[in-house]
């Protein structure tokens, strides 16, 4: 049992699934605090039939009491806020990305590395970079079978990686935009002045934007050298060679990625497949789209072909909801397994 767990970010779009997924899969706990910032301070929100309301986490006592606190309320709340969970005494599995390359905070997705949730000196666990947690379960089970060296993959994902405030806005053109469609055939550019931009890099609705995240000197996004070294620390291997582009595409929920997996050893389709199948929270289909996977739990793969010039080399295609798995569902998992792991040693 858990006791009580704090959901810092509550009203949030992770948030939201979080609350949902505790009540959902009868989270064992005896009592929850939803926490948010000020401005909604005073919100209520249902839980179990009853209605929490929702308490600022500048308040001093939030986290009296609290046993398990799952943060998702950006990367600098975290980095501010989780360590004053942890001296109350939670314990802490964050969603931002504010611990994940800490030596001292293990990076788990609860598949593909469970083990490291034994060595936790910081108190917290993080939760990885949704886009790096849908490839991690594929590429566990190829790494498995044939040695993973490296990966190139592009992503295309959805406008709900930015939180409600990326919903809201990709929600906000599409109207104005089909109002005028013959513009968006015409004079793609004078379409785009409809609108208003702010929270994805261009305008999203009717668009692909090929550029998600703050550029480095080197003129890669911190995005994309979230799933490079997210990657390496979560599959142990310090060495992965991976080639990453980032791009946002204009779907609500669910991320996808076009991986090319290169191996030590050679793979086949058939060989890679039969490796594929039964990995844990992972299925096969033809060519699963995120529409089609937004609100299920698993992550879908399919398009596994072996490479046309490389025999050590393999294509493949991946999608699951980036607020469930990508999110939500695996810190609620990684909290499973430490309730699992406290009633063990209990
Ligand atoms: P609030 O709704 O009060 O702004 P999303 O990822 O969908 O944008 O959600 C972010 C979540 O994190 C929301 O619940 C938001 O609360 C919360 N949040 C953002 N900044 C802070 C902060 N400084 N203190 C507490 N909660 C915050």
């Amino acid at each position: 049992m858990a006791g009580r767990v704090a959901v810092v970010g509550a009203t949030g779009a992770v948030g939201e699934d979080l609350r949902r997924l505790l009540e959902a899969r009868d989270f064992p706990c005896d009592g929850v605090v939803f926490v948010a910032s000020e401005r909604s301070a005073g919100r209520r929100l249902p839980f179990r039939g009853r209605e929490v309301t929702v308490r600022a986490l500048t308040d001093r006592d939030v986290f009296d009491g609290v046993d398990l606190a799952l943060f998702s309320a950006g990367a600098s709340t975290s980095r501010e806020h989780a360590p004053r969970a942890v001296a109350a005494g939670a314990m802490v599995v964050d969603n931002s990305s504010a611990w994940r390359m800490d030596p001292d905070v293990p990076l788990v997705v609860t598949e593909v590395n469970p083990h490291a949730l034994a060595r936790r000196p910081k108190g917290i666990v993080a939760n990885p970079n949704c886009t790096t947690m849908v490839a991690m379960l594929p590429l566990k089970a190829l790494h498995d079978a044939f040695g993973l060296v490296g990966f190139t993959a592009t992503s295309f994902q959805a406008a709900g990686g930015a939180g409600q405030q990326g919903i809201d806005e990709l929600e906000a053109q599409v109207e104005p935009l089909f109002a005028h469609r013959d513009l968006l055939r015409r004079d793609g550019a004078a379409a785009m002045k409809l609108v208003e931009q702010r929270v994805h890099a261009d305008v999203l609705a009717f668009n692909v934007v090929p550029l998600l995240g703050t550029e480095g000197d080197d003129g890669y996004t911190d995005e994309e050298m979230k799933l490079q070294n997210e990657s390496r620390k979560i599959l142990d291997l310090p060495d992965l060679r991976v080639a990453p582009t980032c791009v946002r595409v204009p779907v609500m929920v669910g991320h996808a990625l076009q991986v090319r997996a290169e191996f030590e050893d050679p793979v086949t389709t058939a060989n890679a497949i039969s490796s594929l199948e039964g990995f844990p929270g992972m299925v096969l289909d033809r060519a699963p789209t995120p529409l089609a996977w937004a609100g299920r739990d698993e992550v879908a793969v399919g398009r596994v072909r072996a490479d046309l010039g490389d025999p050590r080399a393999l294509n493949f295609w991946v999608t699951g909801d980036n607020l469930l798995k990508g999110a939500a569902l695996n810190t609620v998992q990684i909290a499973e397994l430490l309730v699992e792991g406290a009633a063990a040693r209990g």
